[in-house]
């Protein structure tokens, strides 16, 4: 079950979370949202260049999805059988309601971003993550590594095939527009803020083994809540003003808050 937004704000100083609960994958990727599943064949049918990616040797991860889709059976359109992995990630993407991210360790152990079809990204471009290790991906955010870097490594390592794990994300945004990337250059907040036009967006994760016991299944899904709604219940207020409030200033900066913070202070105050 997904996170509710009290958990997301406790009543603490900000940190990282490392909290995972365990889930089902193929509950997780069943249509919920139609309407989302819609947008997402729309981006994908206009000019999908953005939203999918793969290294070259990514093939036997992306059949391995397709095996998952016919065991979930979650229906892919029956196109002639194609070699081509990007229009088999389309195929894919135009499927599942989720983004969907594919990952393989190497001897190393790290975890690489081998595929992925994510219409629907918070401000990033899976053009400039793909076929990198997750903790240079991770190097975009401040202090993630340095904070739970380790622990997500281990956790990855150790996650047992056949089980799954959920985690969400916050962030907050201008506009509830399910797809931010940057190409886009959507709006962020600025002053004044109107907490009418303001959104909480959670990305729900899911991480699970692949069928061949080693690769790894991320896929992310949205929740949008306006953000008036959202502190219109005191335990979420007073969680999420001591989240404001203990944000570290490099962190408020890449989420975009730092012109805004005085405002959400103020706003989610009392
Ligand atoms: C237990 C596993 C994981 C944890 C705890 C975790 C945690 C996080 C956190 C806290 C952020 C910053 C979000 C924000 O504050 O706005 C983030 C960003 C991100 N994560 Fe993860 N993550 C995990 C696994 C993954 C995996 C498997 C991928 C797959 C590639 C991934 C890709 C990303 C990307 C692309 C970003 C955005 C980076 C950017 O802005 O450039 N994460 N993650």
């Amino acid at each position: 079950m997904a996170f509710a937004l009290k958990e997301l704000f406790p009543d603490q100083d900000f940190r990282f979370q490392l909290t995972l609960r365990r889930s089902d994958a193929r509950e997780f990727f069943r249509l919920r949202n139609p309407a989302a599943l819609a947008e997402r064949r729309r981006w994908l049918d206009s000019d999908c260049t953005p939203y999918v990616a793969a290294t070259r040797d990514a093939g036997p991860l992306v059949e391995q999805m397709e095996t998952l889709a016919a065991a979930w059976n979650v229906p892919l359109s029956s196109e002639p059988p194609t070699t081509d992995v990007r229009s088999r990630l389309i195929r894919l993407g135009r499927a599942f309601e989720p983004d969907i991210l594919l990952l393989q360790p190497a001897s190393s152990g790290e975890f690489i971003l081998k595929a992925g079809v994510v219409c629907f990204p918070s401000w990033w471009a899976l053009a400039e993550k793909i076929g990198l290790p997750l903790d240079v991906i991770h190097g975009a955010v401040p202090r993630l590594n340095a904070s739970i870097g380790a622990g997500i490594s281990s956790f990855l390592t150790k996650l047992k095939p056949g089980l799954a794990y959920e985690r969400s994300n916050w962030g907050i945004a201008a506009t509830p527009e399910l797809n931010l990337h940057p190409s886009l250059s959507r709006p962020r907040l600025r002053p004044p803020l109107d907490p009418e036009k303001t959104w909480i967006r959670i990305e729900d994760q899911i991480l699970s083994r692949m069928p061949d016991g080693e690769s790894l299944l991320f896929g992310i899904d949205l929740r949008i809540i306006p953000l008036g709604q959202a502190l219109d219940d005191p335990a979420i207020r007073k969680g999420f003003h001591r989240a404001m409030l203990t944000l570290p200033a490099d962190l408020a900066d890449y989420k975009g808050l730092t012109l805004v913070l005085p405002e959400l202070l103020r706003l989610s105050a009392g």
